[in-house]
């Protein structure tokens, strides 16, 4: 079997920065306790008008250009997000037309914060197994469009952002590039972090009752998943360690999904990495779901954090539960 390496990385940001302040003036909280508990500072928003399907497309024309090739090489798109223009079609479409791409396949990915991960096991697949040359994956979200900014919601509201990250896979030598994938879900936990209504499930799909009850902002119990991941992904890295016979000492860098500087700290405490081998941007972005690791990827990249050889784990952690981890060898 071939291998298959990430040849190109992009991200597309929001131009419009929201501080902390510009929060408080819309519920009961500060820059205090946003920064002490969360360790965000600022995040993005679109502007009216703007979907993930508008990021996403940004992210991965960038992404295609610095892998060095063309919209109409590509093979097969992969589109992972939470929060699509539409409820079908899928966002996956919407950049096979933005970008004037043949008509490949578009797959659309529904796993949150393991969005990318998943889609990028797809890519890496497909890759390997010779059934595609150039399979891009996105994880995009516009999720300022959809949140509480009631002192009700604010628990969620303050920590999440607007942002897309894509990469492009291509084929490499054996051995080289991403050396394996490890996805995981235990749905018992699917209603700690979710987005209850509309739902098909209810005659009709959506009521001024649902409205009434906020049943349509995302719900969270912090607390809980919190708990859940500081132990998730510590496991999933050393998971994806072990399968390819490397410890800890092997790894150069770890890229978690950014969900919480505390989270992100104690991830790192656990597996006694340095400070330096843990990468952190939620300071600047919030919690971009999908998207947080292509961004965080992109960023590396060009801050020359990764050189050729590194060992590199991507890991995420989010609703569903699931989680999943990545191991790259740059
Ligand atoms: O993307 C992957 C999935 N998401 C995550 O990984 C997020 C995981 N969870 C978290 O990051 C944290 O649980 C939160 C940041 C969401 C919350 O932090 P916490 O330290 O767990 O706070 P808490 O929910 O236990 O709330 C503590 C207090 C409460 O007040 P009382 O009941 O102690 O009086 C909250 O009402 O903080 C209050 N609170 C706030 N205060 C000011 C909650 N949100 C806010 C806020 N501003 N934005």
């Amino acid at each position: 079997m071939r291998g298959a390496r990430i040849i190109g990385t992009g991200r597309a940001l929001p131009m419009r920065v929201v501080k902390n302040e510009e929060l408080t003036l819309r519920m009961d909280t500060s820059d205090e306790w946003i920064v002490q508990r969360t360790g965000v500072r600022e995040r993005r928003y679109v502007d009216p008008g703007t979907g993930s399907s508008h990021l996403g497309a940004e992210a991965a024309r960038n992404a295609i250009a610095n892998a060095g090739i063309t919209p109409e090489d590509i093979d097969l798109i992969v589109f992972a997000s939470l929060s699509p223009d539409h409820v079908f079609p899928g966002n996956g479409v919407l950049v096979q037309e933005r970008l004037g791409m043949r008509t490949v396949g578009a797959l659309d990915v529904r796993d949150q914060c393991s969005g990318f991960l998943y889609g990028l096991s797809v890519a890496e697949a497909y890759v390997k197994g010779r059934f595609h040359d150039h399979v891009l994956v996105i994880g995009a979200e516009v999720q300022s469009t959809g949140l509480d900014f009631s002192t009700k919601g604010r628990d969620v509201a303050v920590i999440f952002g607007d942002g897309a990250g894509a990469v492009v896979v291509g084929p490499a030598e054996p051995g080289r590039g991403i050396l394996s994938s490890h996805l995981h879900s235990e749905g018992k936990y699917a209603k700690d972090l979710w987005l209850e209504a509309p739902s098909f499930i209810d005659n009709p799909w959506i009521t001024h009752e649902m409205i009434d009850a906020g049943k349509h902002f995302p719900k969270m119990n912090g607390r809980y998943v919190f708990t859940h991941a500081v132990r998730r992904f510590p496991e999933v890295t050393l998971e994806s360690l072990l399968k390819n016979g490397l410890t800890i000492a092997d790894l150069s860098l770890l890229i978690p999904h950014q969900a919480n500087l505390r989270i992100t700290q104690a991830v790192g405490a656990a597996l006694q990495l340095p400070e330096e081998k843990v990468f952190s941007n939620v300071e600047r972005y919030g919690n971009t779901t999908a998207a947080s690791i292509p961004i965080a990827l992109d960023e590396c990249v060009e801050q020359g954090r990764i050189r050729e050889g590194d060992i590199v784990c991507l890991a995420s952690f989010g609703s569903g539960f699931t989680w999943a981890s990545t191991l790259l060898r740059w």
